[in-house]
């Protein structure tokens, strides 16, 4: 279709155009993954109505965002943009209680706020709120879902848009379709896989991993009411959608699209990974997961196309990629996807006070840069820490990985001689010996060991390793996450875990006292705030960081420095850290053959004169040059 009147424009044309702009995008996958389901005309006919409905009842405010939007693609990855992420409860009471907390989120520089999952889940244990029985309902605990789009239309007008979690891989045993299975229905019992006799599941198990080894071992659940096998990866509670049903993306793709009216801006899709199952293998990242994210984003592209998705696929290095889109499917995947590598690495790094791993992985594995997609970066999250570090990986720079793995784990437990860091263990498992992490990034960096010895050295040095990994999270190339309390050094949460789930030790309830002392630079909480805000402030005003400009990773000039070069055109950046609390230095050359000609450190607003054809980097120090 060619635009005659563009001066006037109708909505039903701007559908057209987006429709067909999305077009292959949408079909070809969808062809790939259920052509050959006798339904699929049906389908076909079912998601075009939702399409159009959808955008019929899309508000006028959002709208207007869309345009705005499809007008500037690339308004993500700019440099002012910066997540904060939060359990509603835990920051502000409720929903509306957010709207009392919008001149804090603005002192940070925050313009997108990522709402821990707050959607209605089942009753009792409910891993944190992704065991979903209503993708339509805000937990009432929270609020209500016309204070939802209330707060989602006072947070827009100030610049801040919502993110909201949207679990793909898994509803509640409690959700509709879980209990109309269970009174018999067969149409919602094949929205899951169920199976009569545990032969399939068994020999499925041969090939899978655990993921709450310790407190729900298997991926298969008996079913009293079923009297069947049903697929469950994560808890009991949580039943494996089947994404092979062209009817279950049918009903996904509704309720993505009801969110988006509704006003959140991005969605999280959780556990992406594990969307689609084949015999004999892990049953993670197969590639019909990668064709149904990339059929939803031109869902969301053509009725909703202000929104943003982002993947969370906590996978290894060779795995990522391909959802923010590899080869044909570049650019067409998720618009954000967790950067949990480079989170991995941050931590490996400070431990061992050598970024060789870190250089390896993040030079070897990832492109320079992504078509109209980026990464989330991020130092923490409410989630454990994965040692995700492969064989191969390790081998490349003469570690071995086993142990390299356990020594991230015993140092970040805190039991490992000589540790400054304070967390706990997660999902110990005795037969592979993997363990994982468990902790805040203040408690991690050290602080809690630093004030309860009351060394002010050592508090210096866990205060300089919060910012630095700030500093790194905002200048890598992507949009930096902030999880709540990080910006204030809040320390583990100790005492007894509602459903002994210990990842409850990095998910705080933000102290508003201790908050008070933000602004005063002579506290822990001032010194940590204010660097936030200067870092993120810096991060705005530096065009160099726009998420557009490729990451190259520079071989670190000593094993304790990290180095990158943003290649801006015609204005390039050199960022380095120093991994290790001793000082080092950083040969001109390097920085000449980057080129950096002269020096100026755009973080700190200094310039630097090399000493002997040298600059020096105190210890923990980030630094952001440009010329
Ligand atoms: C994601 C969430 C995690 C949850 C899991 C299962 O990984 O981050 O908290 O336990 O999905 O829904």
């Amino acid at each position: 279709m060619k635009l005659t009147r563009p001066a006037s424009t109708s909505d039903a044309e701007l559908f057209a155009l987006r429709s067909a702009r999305s077009a292959a995008d949408l079909w070809e996958p969808l062809e790939r993954l259920y052509g050959a389901h006798p339904g699929y005309m049906v389908f076909r006919d079912g998601l075009k109505t939702l399409l159009e409905d959808s955008w019929a009842a899309r508000p006028t405010a959002l709208r207007c965002l869309d345009l705005e939007r499809d007008l500037k693609p690339g308004w993500f990855q700019q440099p002012d943009q910066v997540g904060y992420v939060f359990y509603i409860d835990r920051f502000a009471g409720n929903l509306r209680g957010v709207l009392e907390h919008i001149d804090y989120l603005k002192a940070l520089g925050v313009t997108y706020v990522h709402f821990m999952p707050c959607l209605k889940p089942r009753e009792g244990a409910n891993d944190g709120g992704y065991s979903v029985e209503d993708y339509r309902e805000i937990n009432p605990a929270l609020g209500t879902m016309a204070d939802f789009e209330a707060v989602a239309a006072a947070l827009r007008a100030e610049g801040i848009g919502i993110c909201i979690d949207l679990v793909l891989n898994h509803t509640s045993e409690s959700h509709a379709w879980a209990k109309a299975a269970r009174a018999g229905d067969a149409v919602t019992e094949a929205y899951y896989h169920t199976f009569a006799e545990d032969t399939l599941p068994r020999q499925y198990e041969e090939t899978l991993l655990e993921i709450f080894p310790d407190v729900a071992p298997g991926n298969f659940t008996f079913d009293e009411d079923l009297k069947k096998w049903v697929w469950t990866t994560f808890n009991t509670h949580q039943w494996d959608l089947n994404w092979t049903n062209p009817q279950v993306f049918l009903e996904i793709a509704e309720i993505m699209l009801f969110l988006l009216n509704k006003g959140a801006e991005t969605l999280r899709l959780d556990a992406v990974a594990f969307m689609w199952k084949e015999m004999g293998t892990l049953c993670q990242n197969l590639p019909p997961v990668h064709d149904i994210l990339q059929a939803l984003r031109a869902v969301s592209r053509i009725a909703a196309p202000g929104s943003l998705l982002k993947a969370e696929a906590i996978v290894p290095p060779t795995e990522l990629v391909a959802y923010l889109g590899k080869g044909i499917q570049s650019g067409k995947v998720s618009n954000l996807a967790y950067h949990n590598n480079l989170m991995v690495q941050f931590w490996s790094s400070l431990a061992a006070r050598d970024t060789r791993l870190m250089a390896h992985v993040l030079g070897t594995h990832f492109p320079s840069n992504f078509k109209n997609a980026t990464w989330a970066t991020y130092l923490r999250c409410h989630d454990d820490i994965g040692w995700a570090i492969t064989d191969e990986d390790a081998d490349a720079v003469g570690w071995n990985a086993f142990s390299h793995r356990q020594f991230l784990a015993d140092f970040y437990e805190g039991v490992f001689p000589g540790s400054f860091a304070t967390g706990g263990l997660f999902q110990f498992n005795p037969a592979t010996q993997d363990k994982r992490n468990n902790g805040t990034l203040a408690s991690l960096a050290g602080l809690e060991k630093a004030l309860e010895a009351g060394d002010p050295v050592a508090t210096d040095d866990a205060v300089a390793r919060i910012l630095m990994g700030h500093a790194l999270i905002a200048s890598f190339g992507g949009l930096p996450l902030i999880y709540m309390g990080d910006e204030l050094g809040t320390l583990n949460v100790r005492g007894e875990y509602e459903d002994g789930d210990t990842r409850l030790m990095q998910r705080p309830v933000m102290d508003w006292a201790l908050a008070t002392k933000r602004t005063d630079p002579a506290t822990i909480e001032g010194r940590i705030f204010t660097g936030i805000t200067h870092i993120l402030a810096r991060r705005a005003a530096t065009p160099q960081l726009h998420a557009e400009h490729p990451t190259e990773i520079l071989p670190g000039p000593a094993p304790a420095i990290f180095a990158f070069r943003r290649a801006a055109p015609g204005r390039p950046l050199v960022a380095l850290f120093n991994f290790s609390e001793a000082p080092q230095r950083v040969p001109q050359e390097m920085l000449v053959e980057a080129g950096i000609t002269a020096p100026f450190d755009t973080l700190s607003q200094t310039p630097l004169t090399p000493l002997e054809g040298w600059i020096l980097l105190p210890p923990y120090a980030p630094l952001w040059l440009t010329n």
